[in-house]
């Protein structure tokens, strides 16, 4: 038998400064300097962590014989990005009955609905554009996806609140590493946030508001765990919530995309072109590959076991780099070039490309909503390219890589916004 191999060491007592200083770098940088696809550190109060990367590396973290979720995410992130119950934190028979209901509203008809709905709200909104001198587009766009995810789930929203709760479900994503004044925010518009779908959940369970069978609302209001108990009003709101927030999450990809066409304005040009949304499709993939969102995911070894002869214990915290696995150069061809044709040679590897998570949707937990995403992305990019013209003013484009989540400085401000 061979002895387990030695796992490098960052060594220190706690790096969670040098976390948030690296940000999205953190894990890449550690992993170049030791010339590894693993190492050992001390984060969050000094906890033993154990950080993977690179091939191979999704293919363990999505295996469900080896890791759980429960207990990884930290109160901070509860308090402020996921919420307390949710689907995030379940493991086994209870994640796949819980995830289930979630998949279910993913349906080929659910999709072209929602789509259907964000394209009709990118012509609303510009009819008011027309009239200002300039807007932001990361505002914009997640208003527009708040409207939108409200229509598609069935949650009433009255025009009088659209600002209130557009900004309350942004600033939930926006929380999720910060410390101080940002995820105070975030946690103070969960508690809105929550408390405004509890009331409407008791009113479509008292039979006062009425909403239609088909609604994903309905769908999460009525949903029995497996043992056949509704589930409590604050865990329905959670769970509302993880359909709602997400998709205002999708502004930011936007705001990307019309980040990346500025910048590689050939990209524009071809999106102008694309007749069977074979170009921004490939677009849309390239943005969530190369534009900075989540940086890793945490899972918990259930027990001891080696990879690739590295040894890892039981109760271990386990970090995915997702970033660098996105920006491997073993997994990808020049991976700092933004260049969307990668993806027509692309094999479809469930885990060499994990902007929102890798491995399976039902029995895992790779992101629901990811088809949704690409759809949303594809109607609103195309939208930007096609149907509109705009100018872009001088502005600060750049985006901090320790901010996460991160956005250029000026939020992509657009001018003089018409129809073409
Ligand atoms: C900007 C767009 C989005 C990003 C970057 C994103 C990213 C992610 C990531 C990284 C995960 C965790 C994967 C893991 O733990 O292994 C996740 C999970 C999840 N996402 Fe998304 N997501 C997005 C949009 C959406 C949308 C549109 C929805 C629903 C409409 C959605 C619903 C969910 C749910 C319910 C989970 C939990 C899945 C589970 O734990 O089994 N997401 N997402």
């Amino acid at each position: 038998m061979t002895a387990a191999k030695k796992i490098p060491v960052e060594k220190g007592l706690d790096n969670s400064l040098a976390l948030m200083k690296e940000g999205f770098y953190f894990i890449p940088n550690r992993m170049k300097k030791f010339n590894t696809n693993i190492f050992r550190t001390r984060l969050l109060g000094g906890q033993k962590v154990i950080c993977i990367s690179g091939a191979g590396a999704g293919e363990i973290f999505y295996d469900n014989t080896l890791f759980k979720r429960e207990g990884v995410a930290p109160n901070r992130i509860k308090e402020s990005l996921f919420g307390q119950g949710g689907v995030q934190g379940l493991d086994g028979a209870a994640h796949r009955h819980r995830k289930a209901l979630f998949m279910s509203q993913m349906t080929p008809d659910n999709i072209k609905e929602i789509r259907q709905i964000a394209g009709k709200q990118w012509e609303i909104a510009i009819e008011d554009w027309q009239n200002k001198d300039r807007i932001e587009l990361l505002y914009e766009a997640e208003k527009i996806f708040c409207i939108t995810a409200c229509q598609w789930a069935g949650v009433p929203l009255k025009a009088k609140n659209v600002m209130t709760r557009t900004k309350d479900l942004a600033a939930m994503i926006d929380a999720f590493g910060a410390i101080g004044p940002r995820h105070w925010e975030g946690r103070m518009a969960r508690n809105r946030a929550e408390k405004w779908i509890e009331d409407i959940i008791g009113k479509v369970r008292s039979n006062e508001m009425k909403v239609e069978e088909d609604k994903p609302l309905h769908a999460v209001a009525w949903h029995r765990d497996l043992n056949h108990t509704l589930l409590d009003v604050k865990t329905v709101a959670v769970e509302v919530l993880n359909l709602l927030r997400p998709i205002v999450a999708i502004g930011r990809y936007v705001m990307f995309g019309a980040l990346a066409m500025h910048d590689f304005p050939e990209t524009r040009e071809k999106l102008k072109n694309d007749k069977r949304e074979t170009y921004s499709q490939m677009f849309t993939q390239e943005v969530r590959r190369y534009y900075p969102f989540g940086p890793f995911l945490g899972a918990i070894a259930k027990k001891d076991f080696e990879w690739q002869g590295f040894p890892i214990k039981e109760d271990t915290l386990v970090l995915l780099d997702v970033h660098g696995i996105n920006h491997s150069s073993d997994l990808w061809e020049n991976p700092n070039t933004f260049w969307p044709e990668r993806f027509h040679e692309w094999d479809g590897s469930p885990f060499n490309f994990v902007p929102q998570g890798g491995g399976d949707y039902h029995d895992g937990h790779r992101c629901a909503g990811e088809w949704i995403t690409i759809e949303l992305m594809k109607v609103s990019l195309e939208f930007l390219a096609k149907r509109i013209s705009y100018d872009v003013p001088e502005q600060d484009f750049s985006y901090s890589m320790s901010r996460m989540p991160t956005m250029p400085k000026s939020r992509f401000i657009m001018e003089n916004v018409r129809w073409r």
